[in-house]
């Protein structure tokens, strides 16, 4: 869309880099949510133990990191490295309000947007910096990043309240403690006396199917859900607000329906 389509090896070596370190991290998440399944299949950790996890993760991690280093594209490097430190800050706030569950909606942006939109940002940053060096233009894309990975971080943890066969487990928030947008907004949304039912319930039950089960229940008949699809849906048009910047092309048509996936998605 910035080019009109033409792209060069800088293009495609950003790219490689992004998705070494995106699997990178998906390795290390699955030891860190203590996960069992990745795309359909057994995590790394599942079938070779947390140890190996680690090390395969740094292996691909240093692998995108040389492959920017040999070829000198030490800018789409910076852009890289401050994702992947923020991906790791995000994750680290993730954990403290796992064990404190003092989170708030503003804390869960902070988180989503660090953990997640960050990695979806640097795509587009290094996209765009791989054909033009205008700032501007980096600039707005970069910013469409952020829109587009928030949405997609929001349904990510739906998916987790639905059940549904995604080739991930499901339900395993509420395991690991991680309180995310359906459960805050129903917690700040309740009763003194069910607030501190969920809490309990997150605290001392979290490993309890049934109680699991009578949360997620409680989250949906008090639309947790729908306050998240909402605030998704609103991350989706802001998404595609930002791109009325560019001018219509094929390529900004592409960009749309990917935005439309990132919410529709059945998985
Ligand atoms: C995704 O986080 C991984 C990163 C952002 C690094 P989650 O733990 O919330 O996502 P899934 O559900 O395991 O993919
Ligand atoms: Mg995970
Ligand atoms: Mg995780």
């Amino acid at each position: 869309m910035v080019s009109k389509g033409r792209v060069n090896d800088r293009t495609y070596r950003g790219a490689s880099v992004i998705e070494l370190i995106h699997t990178a991290s998906l390795i290390h998440d699955d030891v860190v949510d203590d996960s069992h399944m990745r795309r359909g299949v057994l995590s790394v950790n599942a079938m070779w133990k947390n140890k190996i996890a680690v090390l395969v993760g740094d292996f691909l991690l240093s692998k995108g990191m040389l492959l920017s280093i040999d070829y000198d594209d030490f800018d789409l490097l910076k852009v890289i490295s401050k994702a992947v430190r923020e991906m790791s800050e995000g994750e680290l706030l993730q954990i403290e309000k796992a064990q404190k569950l003092d989170i708030d909606e503003e804390t869960y942006f902070e988180i989503i947007k660090k953990k997640t939109a960050t990695l979806i940002s640097a795509c587009c940053t290094i996209g765009s910096l791989s054909v033009s060096l205008d700032k501007n233009i980096m600039q707005q894309m970069e910013s469409f990043g952020y829109l587009i990975g928030i949405a997609f971080q929001i349904k990510d943890d739906l998916f987790d309240y639905s059940g549904k066969r995604l080739g991930k487990p499901t339900g395993i928030d509420i395991k690991e403690k991680k309180m995310t947008l359906p459960l805050i907004y129903t917690i700040n949304n309740c009763k003194k006396s069910e607030k501190k039912w969920l809490i309990t319930s997150i605290k001392k039950y979290n490993k309890d199917k049934k109680r699991v089960k009578e949360v997620i229940q409680f989250v949906i008949e008090r639309g947790g859900l729908s306050h998240a699809e909402k605030k998704m849906y609103e991350y989706k048009n802001k998404a595609l607000k930002q791109l009325e910047y560019f001018p219509n092309s094929p390529y900004k048509s592409s960009l749309e329906m990917m935005i439309n996936y990132v919410v529709e998605r059945e998985k």
